[in-house]
């Protein structure tokens, strides 16, 4: 598909942790509708959400201990998709069966792999490891659903100039337009490095240092392709040595996004910020969730979302009207290679495994 924006073969968020449960939870992910679950024992579970006999959504029934039982006729499939109980039949028919997706709980998270099962391969699984709650703190993740192509967000990431403009009064200030940046890049791997040397630190991180005076500033962003977002950022006093790696005087966290396409034009946002500072203070977790609440009791993620969906709505408006690129979208461009050229692998039948021996 020659205007395919997202790879199948390749680990997606499926949803946080806490979010899958012994209820059965729909969502749609790359396209393709899937029921997930857990399991008596715990495990994770992902089938087809669309009943092999009907096609109801298997969603719409119940769990049976491990087995889904179809709201409709009472057909019962169990973890691995296999029909076990088909109520009016004396025999199962044996075709009866619905889609199961590999999964990998790991990082908080729940996994996904919706291309072909026989590729997916746990080597390939994403570093989201500042998830995990042990060396960074954090609540733990925020799901949301937006209205926009997932590469939005990504673009959107990968240039925090739009901090000046969109988040004006709490992490954005000039210093974040005027300051150049590097980008470097691997197969899979984009990083956006800027450092604001000797700044006054905006509002946010000026409370959370507690300490007068100009600051060293740094936001190292890593986009892992296709859709994993992981911003390295914080400041130290003014000539404490953060630049060259000492960030002992410094308070800094990681915001971490995990972004799925639900289908070409809306998306699953995983989001969490954690910080390595002041790690045992609830009361502080509870604070950095309110402290970009601007004038409007708008919250960051209100802020960018209002900007991606509106960008949508014109894309979709104007859909003969390209993008222009600028400096600032170095990181985002080479983000949207990477993506590229994953489908374009896809496509052709490199599967990712030339991919990683490149990197
Ligand atoms: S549609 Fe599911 S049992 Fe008939
Ligand atoms: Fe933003």
């Amino acid at each position: 598909m020659a205007d395919q924006t997202f790879p199948l073969n390749a680990w997606y968020a499926a949803a946080w942790s806490h979010e899958i449960t012994r209820a059965l939870a729909a969502r749609t992910i790359c396209g393709k509708d899937i029921v997930l679950y857990r399991q008596q024992n715990g495990e994770a579970v992902a089938l087809e959400n669309a009943c092999w006999h009907r096609l109801l959504p298997l969603s719409l029934g119940w769990l049976d201990g491990d087995n889904v039982v179809c709201g409709y006729h009472g057909i019962a499939f169990n973890s691995d998709g296999r029909c076990v109980h088909m109520p009016a039949q004396k025999t199962i028919n044996p075709s009866a069966c619905v889609k199961s997706y590999p999964l990998i709980e790991r990082h908080r998270m729940i996994w996904i792999w919706p291309g072909d099962p026989a590729l997916a391969d746990p080597s390939k699984m994403h570093d989201f490891h500042w998830n995990d709650g042990t060396e960074f703190v954090g609540e733990g993740g925020t799901y949301y659903s937006l209205k926009c192509d997932y590469r939005l967000i990504v673009d959107n990431l990968m240039d925090l100039t739009h901090e000046t403009y969109v988040h004006a009064g709490s992490i954005g200030n000039d210093a974040v337009t005027e300051t150049p940046f590097d980008v470097t890049h691997s197969r899979r791997i984009a990083t956006v490095t800027r450092w604001m040397n000797d700044i006054e630190p905006p509002p946010f991180w000026a409370k959370n240092l507690g300490k007068p005076g100009n600051v060293d500033r740094w936001q190292i962003i890593r986009f892992e392709a296709p859709s994993i977002v992981v911003g390295d950022v914080g400041v130290a006093p003014v000539g404490t040595g953060a630049p060259e790696g000492d960030r002992s005087q410094g308070v800094y966290g990681c915001f971490l996004a995990a972004i799925t396409p639900e289908t070409e034009k809306t998306c699953h946002y995983h989001w969490n910020f954690v910080r390595q500072f002041r790690k045992d203070d609830a009361e502080l977790t509870r604070q950095i969730n309110q402290a970009h609440v601007n004038a409007e009791g708008k919250g960051l993620y209100d802020q960018d979302a209002f900007v991606l969906e509106a960008q949508q709505r014109a894309i979709d408006n104007n859909p003969r009207l390209p993008f222009y690129n600028l400096n600032i979208d170095a990181g985002a461009l080479w983000a949207r290679r990477l993506i590229a050229r994953m489908i374009e692998d896809e496509s052709t039948g490199v599967t990712g495994l030339h991919s990683e021996a490149a990197e």
